[in-house]
């Protein structure tokens, strides 16, 4: 069984709103992949799906409410006023906002680019234009400011690593080197296309509206350089493997048998094959938060 993918939205999600709770300031809002439904009725507009993808027109992976459609949507039942008539209005102070959108895990990877799963009438483009597109809509919704979080590192995950054994989310031997040097490929590219995309959206807005570029990727390549500073469970920082363990690929039940230790867990950038750990996210969200701030370097 496949199961869910996504990038660990929903910690970096709590965490942002502890982050903002704490300083009194902004709202966050944020479109993605996460989790679902474990945030026990907290009211927060927040719009992650796990499995998301920017469009399901493009990049079919599991038909979860999208990013560039069915997240925009409840964004619109919750904020907007007279949302389906011509006299939209938005509810909150376009101000004490930002958009954060964190998308585009699912739609590269296997079931879509990385394995040649796309639509034959389907590019990089169209998934880039997809974002933009989006971040426009929210802009012509009445939101003004907005980041824009660049796809991590996903070469370095265990399951786009060059190794070609099965894994649970892959569990067929596979050839690793295409994978890792297509990933990387396929990571490179549309980061270049959406920094590209930025500077067009902010020009079209001339000074009314402004999105920034969050660079996941270059904070993700500083935790796997630095593990050390960033990971502080009770055992020597791990970036390479995760806590945890499928034995068989073949068979999901048996996931579990293996993992690292509760105390452990804060030691590992990844969870799983796939998913950055807990610790990652907090590590991030933390960031994110400084980014809202002004006071970022990525
Ligand atoms: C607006 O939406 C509400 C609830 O979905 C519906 O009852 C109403 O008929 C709609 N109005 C228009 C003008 O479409
Ligand atoms: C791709 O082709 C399908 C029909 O085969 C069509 O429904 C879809 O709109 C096309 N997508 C794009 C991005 O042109
Ligand atoms: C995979 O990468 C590791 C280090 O990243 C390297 O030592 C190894 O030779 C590579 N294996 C293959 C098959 O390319
Ligand atoms: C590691 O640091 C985070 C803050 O980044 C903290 O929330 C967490 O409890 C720490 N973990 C351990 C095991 O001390
Ligand atoms: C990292 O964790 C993996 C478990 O996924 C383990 O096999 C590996 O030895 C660890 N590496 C280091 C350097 O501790």
């Amino acid at each position: 069984m496949l199961s869910i993918i996504d990038i660990g939205s929903l910690t970096i999600a709590l965490s942002l709103y502890i982050y903002a709770a704490r300083a009194r300031i902004t709202d966050v809002v944020l479109f993605g992949d996460s989790y679902t439904a474990a945030d026990g009725g907290v009211q927060w507009p927040w719009y992650l799906v796990g499995g998301a993808v920017c469009s399901n027109n493009l990049t079919p992976l599991y038909g979860e409410p999208d990013v560039s459609s069915g997240q925009q949507a409840w964004f619109i039942q919750d904020h907007i006023e007279a949302y389906n008539t011509s006299r939209q209005k938005l509810l909150l102070d376009p101000s004490s906002f930002v958009v954060v959108q964190f998308i585009g895990t699912n739609d590269v990877g296997i079931g879509s680019f990385l394995t040649a799963d796309q639509a034959a009438n389907v590019s990089l483009p169209d998934v880039a234009d997809c974002q933009l597109n989006s971040l426009r809509m929210m802009h012509a919704l009445g939101a003004r400011k907005f980041i824009l979080n660049s796809l991590i590192p996903l070469q370095l995950t265990g399951l786009y690593s060059n190794s070609s054994a099965p894994t649970i989310y892959y569990p067929q031997v596979h050839d690793g080197n295409a994978w890792n040097k297509g990933m990387y490929n396929l990571v490179h590219s549309l980061n270049r296309i959406l920094s590209d995309g930025i500077d067009v959206l902010n020009a079209e807005w001339v000074g009314d509206g402004h999105v920034e570029w969050f660079n996941t990727y270059d904070l993700f390549e500083t935790f796997y350089n630095n593990p050390a500073l960033y990971f502080n469970g009770s055992i020597p920082a791990n970036v390479t493997g995760h806590c945890h363990q499928c034995p068989d690929p073949n068979d999901y039940t048996k996931c579990g048998i293996g993992d690292c230790t509760l105390t452990e867990r804060d030691s590992y950038m990844w969870w799983d094959e796939l998913h950055p750990s807990e610790q990652t996210g907090r590590n991030l969200a933390a960031e994110i938060f400084r980014k809202i701030e002004g006071k970022s370097q990525y």
